[in-house]
């Protein structure tokens, strides 16, 4: 049997105190990646330097008991790889030339960003050779829905115009995503053969979609995604983390060969432990602002988490990213909250 707590409650165990890890757990809330950060040309420089990605994994490691470590770099990799210029406005986030502006959407052949990815395959196996062995490490990408509407519209926001693009020009969407799905399989498996001892999908865009629209943009892909994985002799557990899908997250859990389910913010354990298949590990999902409001907010908030998971396979997590105005502190104390002994 493993002894890496996290893989066992992938794997359907349950584990008390259950694992912990948190989402964008490298990053800007930390001094020292700013340190990092001001080393690189540019944020996917960062991400493309192995020596540099290793640190930033490792920094929040040094800092807190965690059971997982997340590979460094982005979601929006795959539209680089792909051949769409992909820029980083400090201070607003990401940009890309948007395919709405072009007649003729083109991009580059899903088979050759492995080849384009390497250095982060690199990051992969240093870290392998790094983490404890009790440390799950987490490959990752994002889901084909999140990455293909940035690739459309050029940045985040509001998804008005992506959805119109879904029913205006069908066929330029449904290819689109195609490519990005087989891509995304590709760049998945290759972490898992560099080292990955899991993977997640970030559907951070599973919101505000009919559900029609949702089994074409988000289901479909996300099972192509799974199917593909799997063909390529994947076997690695997947989480799949459908942020904002409310009602279908049951469709979401049951309908795409996904292992275990990261659940948002808002979405109540029962009703996630409900819709998803009998057994099926959950991942979440503490509110990010009580890590930053702290003291006895924070105490109540990660035992409710604590207490709603309990009853099955549970990893502890935010319900989405960690914000950069958290204070450090918070996240030690908030660990050890879940890791006192006999209290969850
Ligand atoms: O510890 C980790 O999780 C680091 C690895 C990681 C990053 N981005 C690094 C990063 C992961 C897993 C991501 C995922 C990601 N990237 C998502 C899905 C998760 C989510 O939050 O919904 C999305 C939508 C993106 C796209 C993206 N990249 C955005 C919106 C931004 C702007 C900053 C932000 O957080 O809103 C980025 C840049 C980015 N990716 C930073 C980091 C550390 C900040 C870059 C910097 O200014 O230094």
């Amino acid at each position: 049997m493993t002894d890496k707590a996290m893989m066992r409650v992938l794997g359907g165990g349950r584990v008390d105190p259950p694992p912990v890890w948190i989402m964008r757990q490298a990053g800007r809330y930390l001094p020292e990646y700013w340190e990092l950060r001001g080393r690189a040309k540019d944020f996917l420089d960062f991400c493309y330097t192995p020596a540099l990605a290793v640190e930033a994994v490792m920094q929040p490691l040094r800092r807190f008991d965690l059971d997982a470590a997340i590979l460094f770099s982005d979601i929006l990799v795959i539209p680089d790889a792909l051949g769409r210029k992909v820029w980083f406005v400090q201070g607003e986030g990401p940009r890309l030339e948007p395919l709405l502006d072009e007649a003729a959407w083109s991009f580059g052949d899903p088979e050759g960003v492995t080849g384009h990815l390497a250095p982060v395959y690199e990051t992969v196996e240093r870290l392998r050779a790094t983490l404890p062995q009790k440390t799950t490490l987490i490959g990752f990408a994002g889901g084909p829905w999140t990455v293909a509407t940035y690739m459309i519209q050029g940045r985040g926001g509001d998804k008005d115009r992506c959805r119109r693009a879904a029913y205006e020009r069908p066929a330029d969407v449904d290819a689109l995503l195609a490519v990005v799905a087989e891509a995304t399989a590709r760049h998945l498996a290759a972490q898992v053969a560099a080292g990955a001892d899991c993977l997640q999908i970030f559907e951070s865009w599973s919101e505000s979609l009919p559900e029609p629209l949702f089994e074409r943009v988000i289901l479909k892909p996300t099972a192509a995604v799974m199917a593909r994985l799997r063909a390529l002799g994947v076997t690695a557990p997947v989480i799949g983390f459908p942020r904002g899908a409310g009602a279908l997250i049951g469709r979401y859990a049951r309908e795409t060969g996904v292992t275990a389910l990261g659940v948002d913010i808002q979405t109540p354990a029962a009703f996630a432990r409900k819709e998803a298949p009998a057994g099926m590990a959950l991942q979440g999902n503490l509110d990010p602002q009580l890590l930053i409001a702290g003291g006895a907010a924070l105490e109540t908030g990660a035992r409710q988490v604590l207490e709603a998971f309990g009853g099955g396979p549970h990893i502890f997590n935010l319900g989405h990213g960690i914000t950069p105005q958290t204070p450090p502190e918070n996240v030690a104390k908030l660990v050890e909250i879940i890791r006192r002994p006999g209290e969850s």
